[in-house]
């Protein structure tokens, strides 16, 4: 069996951020707590005036190629997964290769090239159309380039204004990856919902509470799908758990699901039950909703155990780092977690070889899915070269007033004059519309 999946990883921010805290709390008239510790957040990334999901996708495919020394020629695929295209025929990953074919000898007109939709689980599906290429033995020996790249807009004054972000995650998917290989078994969890959606503008319609309940109830049937097919988890089974995180109050709330899930029926469930009772079981209740009551009563008190506690600060904590400083970057948001986790542990000196990942993508409209990673050993020294950390100390704050103005730059809607906040340097830039409507692209030494 050949193993496939993730040799490599490579993230580029957007270069602006909004302090949520401290600029737009204030601005909005609400409690910053609500950030630092409801929503988790503490800065949004925004891209400046030149910068858009085309130069951000194709400014850290260029980096993942330059680091691993590839040329046009190695790679047979470029899929890009994106909620934020701005054509409904040409796939942004064309304009991708166009960027890369402005810095590179050879082109990339061998290479199969697409761009796939389904919300933030996008980024993971296109993982997997690469997977399925090389285990099918189509690729004639070449890899694969993912990009998951988004700017995360919400209209102004709308509920998911708090949760905004911008940023690209380019994966080189590859035969015997040095970072991750993913499992054959996967668990799926898809219902026709609409809770998130934009059906053809730019800005999301979005029932904010309603997109949790939604999250929730997909996430549980994937994991159930996926132990169909794979194994029943117990908590130590997983090293990390990296979940979509739209804001890490949101995977706070998935990591008790699992964890609930979890222990049901193990030791760990007997061990707590002289502390917070047994959890209820459906046939003990004469109802649904007195289930459920004791079903919510059992989870406030597990959430304050200190063995649940211990758990997420070591399964799950270390998945949020990152997003804690980017926000939401849809497609890319699962695969921000994972190197976050990655990111931790080789800060912390863990070694993980050989350890197993959980992963649980997820996409409003709405599907989660679930499959399992086995940590390779070149895992570290793939990670340790992330620039994550300069980047997001370089970028420019900006105050309230910036920020209305860069969202207004990047509205479709909207033509405003606004000088760039950052100066671009070896890397490529927005530069203009062309005859066809096309936005143009070209590089910066
Ligand atoms: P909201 O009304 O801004 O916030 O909506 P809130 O009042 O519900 O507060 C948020 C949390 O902060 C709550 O915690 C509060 O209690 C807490 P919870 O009760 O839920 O645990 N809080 C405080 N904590 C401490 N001190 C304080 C304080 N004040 C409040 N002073 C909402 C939040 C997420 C609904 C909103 O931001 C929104 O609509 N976001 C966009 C939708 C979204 O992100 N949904 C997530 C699931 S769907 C998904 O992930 C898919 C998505 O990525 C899109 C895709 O797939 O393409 C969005």
């Amino acid at each position: 069996m050949k193993s496939v999946g993730i040799d490599a990883v490579e993230i580029w921010a957007g270069k602006l951020k909004l302090d949520l805290p401290e600029t737009f709390a204030p601005e909005k008239d609400e409690d910053p707590d609500k950030y630092r510790k409801g929503l988790g957040l503490v800065n949004s990334s925004f891209p400046d005036t030149y910068e858009d999901i085309v130069t951000m996708g194709a400014n850290a495919a260029k980096r993942l190629m330059d680091r691993k020394g590839l040329k046009p020629d190695d790679i047979g695929r470029i899929d890009v997964a994106t909620e934020s295209a701005f054509d409904n025929s040409k796939p942004v990953s064309t304009y991708i290769a166009g960027c890369l074919e402005q810095v590179y000898d050879e082109d990339f007109h061998h290479a199969n090239k697409g761009e796939r939709k389904f919300a933030c689980i996008a980024g993971t599906q296109s993982i997997d159309d690469a997977y399925n290429w090389i285990k099918a033995g189509r690729n004639r020996g070449r890899s694969a380039i993912v990009v998951a790249t988004d700017t995360a807009l919400y209209a102004r004054g709308s509920s998911g204004e708090a949760t905004q972000g911008a940023g690209a995650v380019a994966l080189l998917i590859t035969e015997d990856p040095s970072m991750v290989e993913l499992s054959t078994e996967q668990g799926y969890g898809s219902a026709d919902e609409t809770d998130f959606l934009k059906p053809n503008q730019q800005f999301p319609s979005v029932d904010g509470k309603r997109s949790m309940q939604v999250y929730l109830a997909r996430m549980r049937e994937a994991v159930e799908d996926f132990e169909s097919v794979a194994w029943d988890m117990h908590p130590e089974d997983l090293e990390y758990i990296p979940f979509h995180t739209p804001f890490p109050g949101m995977v706070r709330k998935a990591g008790l699901l699992g964890y609930r899930h979890m222990i049901r029926d193990t030791e760990i469930e007997d061990e707590l039950a002289g502390e917070i009772g047994r959890q209820p079981r459906e046939g003990e209740y004469e109802d649904w909703d007195t289930y459920e009551d004791a079903i919510r009563d059992y989870m406030d008190k597990l959430k304050q155990t200190d063995m649940y506690q211990s758990w997420y600060a070591e399964t799950i904590e270390p998945t949020l780092g990152l997003a804690r400083e980017v926000g939401n970057w849809y497609t890319g948001s699962v695969h921000v977690a994972r190197a976050s986790a990655l990111k931790h542990a080789a800060e912390e000196d863990i070694d993980l070889t050989g350890e197993q990942m959980l992963v649980g993508s997820y996409g409003s409209g709405a599907q989660a899915e679930i499959h399992a990673e086995t940590v390779q050993e070149g895992w570290k020294e793939e990670i340790e070269q992330l620039t994550i950390d300069e980047q997001l100390a370089a970028r420019y704050d900006l105050d309230f007033d910036e920020y209305e103005q860069v969202h207004d730059v990047h509205n479709h809607d909207m033509t405003v004059d606004v000088e760039e906040f950052t100066i671009p340097n070896g890397e490529f830039v927005f530069a203009g519309i062309g005859r066809m409507n096309e936005r143009k692209y070209e590089y910066v030494e």
